[in-house]
């Protein structure tokens, strides 16, 4: 079955043909970061425009470097939500235009379960129960994944999304939008232990996990270092940040697979693209006999390969949630 996923939930108009639910015959993404950089993160309106003009060509060039036809297409598999309302709007009535020219079946799908379930892609041998590791600009949380479609939030963040931290950090050292590539760049050349950053809620009884205080408190040691007018150690701040939330998620996420006796972690998001991340998870996995599944860097990051491999696997175990396939900007994983 070939699926042709849809992505327009932030500032990704994405397109992918996936071969019964883990081959991936082409995956295009068309980023609009350049647009919204020089506004330090993602202006709606231009998301929506830019998502209105890039939506058609990309799904052709989709289908060109899967080298097939509308016809050849089995179902559509489309975001739903959450995320921008405008930009999913944007991506619902494009496929559900195409599905009714084409005749093809369409699905609406959770773009935090695709997140989730990007580990299969890597490794189709993902099986259930597993816990997942959602970290991207918009949501953080630890889930346990009971069943396709049946998740638990075990904890999550009380304040800002890590990815979000990332962003703000990474202005505030004047690195650029998006912030996390710019620091984990940055800290390459710099000491994680050069300024010891608090890792906020890290001894609480839950799962739970708080950035906003480690933000706040990178804002104070800048300030600090301005007052004294020395240069800004820009690397060292950006890798003592990095490690802060490294050993935070590291810490929860264990526990979390402590508690709960299920011992597969599956990252996803775009934070999980953060290299000295995954290898911190990939050395506590490896000590503890631990399965980690990490999908590709660039199946971390939003794109349509997810979208559509999800909607293989809800298609074709029944899960057709919603016919209707309408756009939603809030939507809980624990809602499907
Ligand atoms: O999943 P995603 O592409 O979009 C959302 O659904 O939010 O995640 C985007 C977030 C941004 O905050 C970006 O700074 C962060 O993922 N990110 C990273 C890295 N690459 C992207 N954070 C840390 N390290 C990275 N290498
Ligand atoms: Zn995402």
């Amino acid at each position: 079955m070939n699926v042709l996923g849809i992505e327009s939930s932030c500032d990704e108009t994405a397109a992918s043909v996936v071969y019964q639910g883990t081959q991936v015959l082409s995956n295009i993404i068309s980023t609009q970061i350049d647009l919204h950089a020089p506004f330090g993160g993602v202006v709606p309106e231009i998301a929506c425009r830019s998502h209105l003009s890039n939506m058609v060509p990309v799904v052709h060039e989709c289908l060109e470097q899967a080298n097939l036809t509308f016809k050849e297409i089995d179902l559509i598999s489309v975001t739903r939500g959450p995320g921008l309302l405008g930009a999913l709007l944007i991506g619902t009535s494009f496929a559900h235009s195409l599905a009714l020219a084409q005749n093809i079946p369409i699905i609406g799908v959770n773009h935090l379960e695709a997140h989730l379930c990007s580990g299969r892609m890597e490794d189709a041998s993902l099986s259930f129960p597993f816990i997942g590791l959602i970290i991207s600009g918009g949501h953080t949380f630890i889930v346990q994944a009971k069943d396709l479609g049946k998740y638990q939030i075990l904890g999550r963040t009380v304040d800002d999304a890590v990815g979000e931290a990332f962003d703000k950090v990474s202005s505030m050292l004047g690195l650029g939008y998006p912030g996390g590539p710019a620091i984990q760049k940055a800290a390459e050349a710099g000491r994680t232990n050069a300024f010891h950053f608090p890792r906020p809620m890290q001894y609480a009884s839950n799962l739970d996990v708080s950035f906003s205080g480690l933000k706040t408190a990178v804002l104070y040691q800048i300030k600090e270092i301005q007052k004294e007018g020395v240069t800004l150690p820009i690397a060292d701040i950006a890798a003592s940040f990095q490690q802060a939330v490294i050993d935070l998620l590291n810490f929860k996420v264990l526990k979390a697979m402590e508690q709960t006796q299920v011992h597969q972690l599956v990252i996803g998001g775009g934070v999980a693209a953060n290299q000295p991340l995954r290898d911190a998870l990939a050395e506590s996995c490896q000590k503890k006999r631990y399965r980690l599944f990490l999908p590709k860097k660039s199946f971390c990051t939003d794109n349509a390969a997810m979208i559509a491999s999800l909607g293989y696997y809800r298609y074709t175990n029944g899960l057709e949630n919603n016919p209707s396939v309408k756009a939603v900007d809030r939507w809980s994983i624990e809602d499907l």
